[in-house]
């Protein structure tokens, strides 16, 4: 089995049904630029039938993304696919992502359907998308929730259809890692024809585990990730990209790789929290602001003395300048002088132990002391 993983990413589809973060046209273009830069093997640019802003929105990606994959959603109908198809005319590699329900749930109360019918639809749209594109995508919604051996039927028949590509999403974010992990390995072993499709995750973060679900999916022989950045997307949101690259990345033992460039995992997640309107929460790994801060005495001392005491990616690696020494009022001495030292003022030990003193009540009535802080203190201690 190859050791790449391949990035599929959904910022501008999943990530944009976020109500609010809406995007136009020109910015969808701009991020997707950035994505390429960033190195992922495919952007799922749009969902052509939904909307006409959407529709040019896919076009206009595809005229101007050259090395990755452009992908566009669809329903299984024929309306969708050829939507689909119009709107991926300039893209130099598309690719089509269409697919149904395959859980219980959604087959009875969301088709008011049958198994067999609804595995009959999947393939007739896999069918019929193959009519306009080779690489065709499918999709078993809430996977997370359907019965394995039902799946198991359902992906042999679609990879007979002709799917190139296989995604089993944990569409609610139900499923505990270790159960979405087996259920892979089920459809690798049990599905005879798996050999000849990727097999994709695609996992939502309703309980918080999209990200540990997408490495258990990776463990068990899943070859490509459907995620977003800053882990944007429907309810709870999707996978983070930054969070699995860089699982990846610092867990060699895993064995595999991605193409993406984590130094502009930063950069990228900025753009896309600034087009979006939506702030990334402060302790975000990886891209939050306090993701390579330290603030408190104990970690400060530690992180002075030698970063990897307390961190285990350097901030470089994703595009942030460098670690943070935060002065608060759990600062310790080390941390003080840090800083003064920094903004050019030597003092003795004993000038240090007066201005430490001073520096505690005054961080004891802010939340962080700044350098122009610290100037102050110097002056009155001076
Ligand atoms: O979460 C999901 O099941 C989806 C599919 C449409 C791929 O987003
Ligand atoms: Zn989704």
């Amino acid at each position: 089995m190859s050791n790449q993983v391949y990035i599929f990413d959904t910022t501008l589809r999943d990530g944009e049904q976020v109500p609010g973060c809406q995007l136009t046209c020109d910015e969808k273009v701009e991020i997707a630029i950035a994505l390429e830069a960033l190195g992922v093997d495919v952007i799922e640019a749009g969902f052509p039938v939904s909307s006409p802003g959407d529709f040019r929105a896919v076009q206009e990606v595809s005229k101007v993304v050259q090395k990755p994959i452009i992908c566009a959603l669809t329903r299984a109908n024929t309306q969708d696919i050829d939507a689909a198809v119009e709107a991926l005319r300039y893209a130099k590699r598309p690719r089509i992502h269409t697919g149904v329900g395959a859980s219980d749930v959604h087959i009875r109360h969301k088709f008011k359907s049958s198994r067999a019918e609804i595995l009959e639809l999947g393939v007739a749209a896999v069918r019929y998308a193959k009519r306009f594109v080779e690489d065709v995508e499918f999709y078993a919604e809430d996977a997370g929730r359907a019965d394995w051996d039902f799946l198991a039927k359902m992906i042999t028949a679609v990879i007979d259809a002709g799917a190139t590509v296989v995604n089993i999403p944990d569409t609610t974010g139900y499923c505990l890692p270790e159960d979405y992990g087996a259920m892979i390995h089920h459809l690798k072993t049990q599905v005879p024809n798996i050999d000849r499709a990727i097999i994709s995750v695609h996992c939502h973060n309703d309980l918080g585990m999209a990200t540990a679900n997408t490495i258990a999916g990776i463990q068990n022989g899943a070859r490509q990730v459907e995620a977003t950045i800053n882990g944007i997307g429907e309810r709870a949101g999707n996978a983070s990209l930054e969070e699995v690259a860089m699982i990846l990345k610092t867990h060699q033992k895993l064995k595999v790789h991605t193409r993406i460039h984590t130094p502009y995992l930063n950069p990228i997640s900025q753009l896309v929290s600034e087009r979006m309107r939506m702030p990334v929460q402060a302790n975000k790994a990886i891209v939050g602001k306090n993701a390579f801060a330290h603030s408190s005495g104990i970690h400060q001392d530690g992180v002075l003395k030698n970063r990897e005491n307390y961190e285990i990616i350097a901030p470089e690696e994703v595009g942030v300048a460098s670690s943070a020494i935060i002065l608060t009022a759990r600062s310790g001495k080390h941390a003080l002088r840090h800083h003064l030292e920094r903004l050019g003022y030597a003092c003795t030990a004993e000038k240090l132990q007066d201005l430490y003193q001073a520096f505690l009540q005054m961080a004891d009535r802010r939340k962080d002391i700044s350098d122009q802080d610290l100037q102050v203190l110097m002056r009155q201690c001076g």
